[in-house]
């Protein structure tokens, strides 16, 4: 009865000592936000048990500026805020700037030829469906920081290093 008890102790004893010794995996987890390089956006490499700050929101640059695109076939990116526009079964607000018919009176570039085509590459008479939520290939820009590194190289340069070899 004594041996067993006095033995259970001394698990007891082991069993606290390997716990204080092993290293809490969220002791430095913490870097401080934008130094962070994971995309992890959410909570940025911060510990479960502490909440961290929220970051500062990007905000929409509203410049009318068009940013170049980084490849042919880049959805161009938009050069002016679109808070508040509708775009869902009723209404689009996009197109009453872009549609081919309204172009003209806004000065808004008309959306392009792909726009129009199925996935028969058949040219329809309207928008087609498949580009109607605009929003889900165009995004506004922001002054967002990179959340993650890039290595891409613009095609110029690359056809570049390509005539000097
Ligand atoms: C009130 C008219 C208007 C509305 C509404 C509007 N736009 Fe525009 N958009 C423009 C004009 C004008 C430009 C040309 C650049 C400028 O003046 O900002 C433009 C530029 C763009 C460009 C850049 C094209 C390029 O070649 O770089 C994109 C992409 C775009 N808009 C997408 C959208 C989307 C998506 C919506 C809806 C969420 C929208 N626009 C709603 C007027 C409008
Ligand atoms: C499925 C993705 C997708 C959707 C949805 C989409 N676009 Fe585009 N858009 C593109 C791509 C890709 C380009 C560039 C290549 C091209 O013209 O196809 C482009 C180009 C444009 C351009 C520039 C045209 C030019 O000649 O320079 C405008 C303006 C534009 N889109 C507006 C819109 C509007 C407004 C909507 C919603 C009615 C919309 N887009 C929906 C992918 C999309």
């Amino acid at each position: 009865m004594r041996i067993t008890a006095i033995i259970a102790l001394l698990m007891l004893g082991l069993l606290w000592l390997a716990g204080a010794s092993a290293q809490d995996p969220n002791a430095d987890v913490s870097v401080a936000a934008g130094e962070y390089h994971s995309i992890d956006a959410m909570r940025r490499g911060e510990a479960l048990t502490s909440e961290p700050a929220a970051a500062p929101m990007a905000r929409v640059e509203n410049t009318d500026r068009r940013r170049q695109r980084a490849w042919p076939e880049q959805p161009p990116t938009i050069p002016h805020s679109i808070d508040g526009y509708q775009v869902d079964k009723n209404a689009n607000r996009c197109l009453l700037c872009h549609a081919r018919a309204n172009a003209e009176t806004f000065q808004a570039p008309m959306v392009s030829v792909t726009h129009f085509m199925d996935r028969d590459s058949q040219i329809l008479a309207q928008i087609s469906a498949r580009r109607y939520f605009c929003t889900q290939c165009h995004v506004v820009q922001t002054d967002a920081r990179l959340l993650v590194g890039s290595t891409f190289v613009d095609v110029d340069t690359l056809l570049q290093a390509s005539k000097e070899r």
